[in-house]
């Protein structure tokens, strides 16, 4: 591996946090390109677990540098609180790196992503609530305040100040609320400031020369393809894009430099807030996949959506990501099961889709059309080998290979380190 990206092929929390840090153990930078703290990556070391929103999931490792690129929205707040978080629990994030051209997320942010969510009512989008939004549209409209400002007080002044005689517009005549006082924000800015300095770098400059150097980056995507605001089931996505185009802008390297593309996948499938769901399931076998692979969101506590795995938008993945390869995560929570079934198609208005449909309509009122599998009814946590799996869940992986038409390399089978069948290798 030189440079890899591991990119959530569904609606994320596929497990990219575990597949990262696993693959981390072998990678010399490890480099977060999109999105903020709407991300929670979870990663399991023995009887310790870890949820991390900003720092890369490679922090874990000594001898990995995790980096923090220009393509993300960084809450200093939060990136300083989740640092002493790790030094108190006896990892060291001393090495990290942060772009200074990385966005900053300001409290107006926050405040505009809540009070805009409560004004769109059942139209929501079922945000994080973290001013990932509202922090990606300033960045658009040339209004942002970026990591660089936080070191020349004058700068940071002028910039917030003509920005807020907007925002308090905004908040105060369209949402009814209180305006905002640039002092205050000065203020609570220069204190992160100081902190902050000495993590900044050229981010770019860096990743090109670990790549010259022959060394091994990981790009840790977060978020997923179904919620990319080019290739996701828009308005329900986030502001930014983690497909795996998005590792290139986000890190400042060309497309080139990238040469394999881990699509991460469930077994099954999962949402958090609204937006169409062909395969979503209300019935106990949904509240079975919710209880037994803890469904509840890492950043909100929110329950997830669950159903069957979606073989379409799987391939849809493949072909907008171009995959190289899959890992199947959480096969073990389909253990139990008689019957597993699986999306190969969508039925709708007498029409069957193979292919993800161009009209979004066609989501949100289609049958999947399913092809059902044997279950199994082993404990299969114990896996480690692909011969260790029951015929059937080997069976099911192999559906999957033939229907994406690109192999699983890997499949977990439990949330730690080591419950992983690596195959091939
Ligand atoms: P991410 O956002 O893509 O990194 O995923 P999250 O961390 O938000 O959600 C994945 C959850 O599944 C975490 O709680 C992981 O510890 C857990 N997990 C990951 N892989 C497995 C697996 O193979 N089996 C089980 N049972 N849990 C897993
Ligand atoms: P990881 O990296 C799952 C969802 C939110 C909402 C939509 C927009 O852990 O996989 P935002 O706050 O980004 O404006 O919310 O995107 N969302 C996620 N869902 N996993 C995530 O990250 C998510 N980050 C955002 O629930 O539907
Ligand atoms: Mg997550």
């Amino acid at each position: 591996m030189t440079a890899t990206v591991v990119v959530g092929a569904q609606w994320g929390d596929e497990g990219k946090g575990r597949v990262t840090d696993l693959f981390a153990r072998r990678a010399d930078y490890v480099v977060r390109y999109q999105g903020g703290n709407n991300a929670g990556h979870t990663i399991v070391v023995g009887d310790e677990r870890f949820a991390l929103s900003l720092v890369p999931s490679g922090v874990m490792y000594p001898g990995v540098v995790p980096v923090i690129a220009s393509g993300v929205v960084i809450d200093p707040q939060v990136l300083l609180s989740e640092i002493e978080m790790l030094r108190s629990r006896g990892v060291d994030p001393s090495r990290l790196r942060v772009s200074g051209n990385a966005h900053l997320i300001m409290p107006y942010h926050r405040k505009l992503d809540m009070v805009m969510e409560r004004y769109l009512g059942k139209n929501r989008i079922g945000t994080t609530k973290r001013g990932i939004g509202p922090a990606y549209t300033d960045k658009y409209a040339r209004t942002g305040i970026r990591v660089q400002d936080l070191f020349d007080t004058d700068i940071f002044r002028d910039k917030l100040e003509a920005v807020l005689a907007e925002k308090n517009k905004i908040l105060t005549r369209v949402y009814n609320q209180l305006p905002m006082r640039s002092e205050g924000i000065v203020e609570e800015y220069r204190r992160f400031a100081d902190s902050l300095l000495p993590l900044v770098e050229d981010t770019s400059q860096l990743i090109w020369e670990a790549v010259q150097a022959g060394r091994t980056v990981l790009f840790e995507g977060a978020q997923g393809t179904l919620l990319d605001i080019d290739h996701g089931t828009y308005p329900f996505v986030t502001s930014s894009n983690p497909t795996a185009g998005g590792a290139a802008i986000g890190s400042g390297v060309g497309p080139k430099v990238i040469d394999r593309v881990v699509g991460v996948a469930k077994a099954y499938i999962s949402r958090v807030g609204s937006g169409p769901f062909p395969t979503e399931l209300f019935d106990q076998v949904g509240d079975r996949m919710v209880d037994v692979g803890r469904e509840f969101g890492t950043v909100t506590g929110r329950r997830r959506r669950c159903g069957w795995l979606d073989l379409v938008a799987l391939r849809y993945a493949r072909r907008v990501n171009s995959l190289t390869e899959l890992f199947i995560t959480k096969l073990d929570v389909l253990s139990g099961f008689d019957t597993i079934r699986v999306a190969t198609g969508y039925n709708s208005s007498g029409e069957t889709y193979t292919e993800f449909p161009r009209q979004q309509r066609v989501l949100y009122n289609c049958l999947p059309v399913y092809t059902d599998l044997p279950g199994w009814h082993d404990d299969i946590t114990g896996a480690r080998k692909f011969g260790d799996l029951p015929p059937q869940a080997r069976r099911y992986i192999e559906f999957i290979e033939d229907h994406v038409g690109i192999p699983v390399n890997w499949v977990s089978v439990g949330p730690e380190r080591a419950q992983v069948v690596a195959r091939y290798r």
